[in-house]
């Protein structure tokens, strides 16, 4: 990586300081719209003469919109592209685009397969780099997730937060942020689709590992779940059926803090992972949630750019 470039690969690349500093510039922009009324525009530019590239390996509809949105509010603008699109699909290296690229625009964000692969592009590249998702992690969302705890909730401090569902690269962008911020972390899975205990054993004793769907919730602030099936993941019928037990139903919910807020990544499997009368109901945040995408982007992007 050169030196004198920032990339936003994963939120355990902070410290609890600059994550929390990272946090308030996602309110502060999202602030400064609300008192801009509907202007299109922020008011410092900071993507002005900016160009960003955004390369997808896998499908996405908030991260490639907001990103595109938030370049534009910005003052700057996107160039869009799918990875099979691009002379990487017919075998040209990530090592070499990453070197191409670096002379055309000024930070590029990728959507991939192998966490490898941003790695490799931001190792070989000099202009930032941003994980878009990897099979490996998701920070753009847990980024965006965090700041939508502070604003629903105040603060993040003593909350309690409990994933439902398999581990997956969600689950792992929560495990920096639980690391980094100290947080209680509740990890309701079954066994087999438990996180690994290599992921987690450089972690603190706030990341707790629990089976027991009918206690996992209890006095939460703030439950959360992803699909059970990522991207590029096989279907397997079998998968869907020691996961039920683990999909966010009302039962949940009402064991959970008076307050507790509901949070999900978005795309969901309704009936799947989550039932409609929680994702719709009083506790769900899910469509704040996805606007917030816009108003994080935008801060990652200022921070890459300064
Ligand atoms: N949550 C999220 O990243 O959505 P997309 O896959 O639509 O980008
Ligand atoms: N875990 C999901 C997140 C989608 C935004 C996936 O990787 O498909």
């Amino acid at each position: 990586m050169a030196q004198d470039k920032k990339d936003f690969i994963d939120l355990n690349q902070f410290s609890k300081e600059e994550l929390l500093s990272l946090l308030e510039s996602c309110h502060d922009r999202k602030n400064s719209k609300k008192r801009n009324g509907h202007a299109t525009v922020d008011d410092d530019q900071v993507g002005s003469g900016k160009i960003l590239a955004t390369i997808f390996e896998k499908p996405s509809t908030r991260t490639r919109f907001s990103f595109e949105v938030a370049m534009l509010q910005l003052g700057g603008k996107t160039i869009n592209v799918s990875m099979n699109d691009m002379q990487l699909g017919r075998g040209e290296t990530v090592q070499d685009t990453a070197k191409v690229l670096s002379r055309y625009v000024d930070l590029a964000m990728l959507r991939t397969f192998k966490h490898s692969t941003i790695l490799d592009f931001a190792m070989n590249s000099t202009i930032p780099v941003i994980n878009g998702l990897s099979n490996q992690s998701h920070p753009c969302q847990v980024l965006t997730d965090l700041m939508t705890v502070e604003e629903k909730l105040n603060s993040l401090d003593s909350k309690i937060f409990t994933w439902f569902g398999p581990a997956n690269n969600m689950l792992n962008s929560w495990i920096h942020a639980s690391d980094v911020l100290n947080f209680e972390l509740r990890i309701c899975a079954p066994e087999e689709y438990q996180v690994d205990d290599e992921i987690i054993k450089g972690s603190k004793s706030n990341i707790i590992k629990i089976n027991d769907v009918n206690e996992a919730s209890k006095n939460s602030n703030c439950i959360i779940t992803d699909t059970w099936f990522s991207m590029g993941e096989d279907h397997e019928p079998d998968k869907e059926k020691i996961l039920e037990p683990y999909r966010v139903d009302k039962s949940k919910i009402e064991k959970a803090d008076k307050d507790v807020i509901f949070l999900h990544c978005l795309p969901a499997h309704r009936g799947q992972e989550v039932e409609d009368d929680v994702i719709d109901g009083p506790r769900s945040v899910v469509w704040d949630e996805a606007e917030n995408r816009v108003h994080a982007q935008k801060a990652i992007i200022d921070w890459c750019l300064s």
